[in-house]
């Protein structure tokens, strides 16, 4: 069995290029999208969702050339590495699965993800078709993608907020004709995470054929559970994961990559999955799709944002000094960031002073430290942050006063 067949492998489905670009105002150029593409690439996910080939000429040559550069290419820093899937979205159509297959067949391992919506409000109010004409598209579109392609995903569009029964029964249809990957998202943010684990687990255990495919999760962000439900549908049986760097995408955007990475990383100890990411690549890919779509990173977020790995607390800063796992559950490092930064501000304390000043070269004897530390407070009642530019003009004012 390879590592990829292996029951706790999760595949990493990056959707930054085609969900991601969704966001308002994020729309990229082809060798944006190629730059981004190589980064994904390295940072080791299995499939790149590269676009949407029939939405636009601009999106058919992004996809195309994503598919011959990135998906024939070695994998950059890992040559024995197979390149990743490249994978072109269409509606259950037969033009945009042809479009789609066009797009992406120059890949080593090219992909089609077709989709369909199946909640009743969309049956009704956008696709106005009964419940037995979308078993039949089901049913035509995947089997036309796979007379195409070997790999073909069908995902069930507001999965989220279909009727159960209904839904193992489209599940059903889409295996029989052909599907490989079964994606159920939920398109909306709607679910809690007990409710997305019921929805894998139901599937799991109700659809026809299931053995034979992969199931996949994909979540929205509307009410902030992307990740939480992300990680209960790992939990209740999917093993694949559809997610965009720094969460970008639709409205409030996708479940983010590097969150649900290094969740499965770090509680590796409850979940027992792996993932194929070099974490190290992390920061890298991040900084760079926020380059390239103009969507900040806010500095608070989880694991990429500018705070990510800073302590400004006296209380905290002390306890990193003494332990680092005081208050640090993964180190900077690790996601490829540049170390710990121990924050001088009002509610710092003596030790990180001290700890600063003695990396800026600067040692003092107690006295000339309760003076400087004084100084530092007083400062930081009036200032955000204290600088390194700060520390050592307050120093030498101290000194100068002596
Ligand atoms: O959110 C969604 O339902 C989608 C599908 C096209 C997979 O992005
Ligand atoms: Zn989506």
């Amino acid at each position: 069995m390879s590592t990829v067949e292996s029951q706790d492998y999760v595949r990493i489905f990056d959707t930054t290029l085609r969900d991601g670009e969704q966001s308002p105002g994020a729309s990229m150029t082809s060798e944006e999208k190629l730059e981004i593409a190589r980064a994904l690439s390295r940072l080791g996910v299995d499939v790149i969702e590269a676009g949407f080939p029939a939405s636009s000429p601009d999106d058919f040559a992004a996809v195309r050339a994503i598919a011959e550069r990135i998906g024939r290419d070695p994998v950059p820093g890992r040559p024995q590495a197979e390149p990743p899937i490249v994978c072109g979205l269409a509606r259950a159509t037969k033009n945009d699965i042809e479009r789609a297959y066009e797009a992406v067949k120059v890949a080593m391992r090219p992909r089609i993800h077709t989709f369909l919506s199946t909640s009743p409000i969309h049956r009704e109010h956008k696709l106005r078709m009964t419940k037995e004409q979308v078993i039949e598209r089901v049913r035509e579109m995947v089997a036309r993608a796979r007379e195409l392609c070997e790999d073909v995903e069908f995902s069930a569009e507001d999965a989220g907020r279909t009727e159960p029964e209904y839904l193992w029964e489209v599940a059903s249809v889409a295996i029989a004709a052909g599907a490989t990957t079964i994606n159920l998202p939920d398109t909306v943010g709607y679910l809690t995470p007990f409710e997305l684990h019921a929805m894998i687990a139901g599937v799991k255990k109700n659809a026809v054929g299931v053995d034979r495919v992969i199931l996949s999760v994909h979540c929205h962000d509307d009410l902030g559970l992307g990740v939480a439900n992300t990680l209960a549908g790992l939990e209740a049986g999917a093993r694949q994961a559809e997610l965009t760097i720094n969460g970008i995408g639709e409205r409030a955007g996708n479940a983010a990559l590097e969150e649900v990475v290094m969740a499965l990383a770090v509680r590796r100890d409850r979940m027992n999955l792996r993932t194929g990411i070099d974490p190290t690549q992390i920061t890298r890919t991040s900084r760079l799709v926020s380059a390239h779509t103009g969507m900040l990173v806010p500095p608070n977020k989880a694991i990429v944002g500018a705070n990510a790995f800073a302590h400004e607390s006296g209380i905290h800063q002390d306890g990193l000094l003494k332990h680092e796992k005081t208050y640090e559950i993964l180190k900077a490092e690790d996601v490829g960031a540049s170390g710990t930064r121990l924050v001088l501000g009002k509610h710092s304390g003596r030790h990180a002073l001290e700890k600063r000043l003695a990396e800026l070269g600067v040692t003092m004897d107690q006295p000339a430290l309760d003076q400087a530390f004084s100084a530092m407070k007083a400062l930081a009642d009036r200032k955000k942050h204290v600088t390194d530019a700060d520390l050592l003009a307050l120093v030498s004012s101290e000194r100068r006063e002596e």
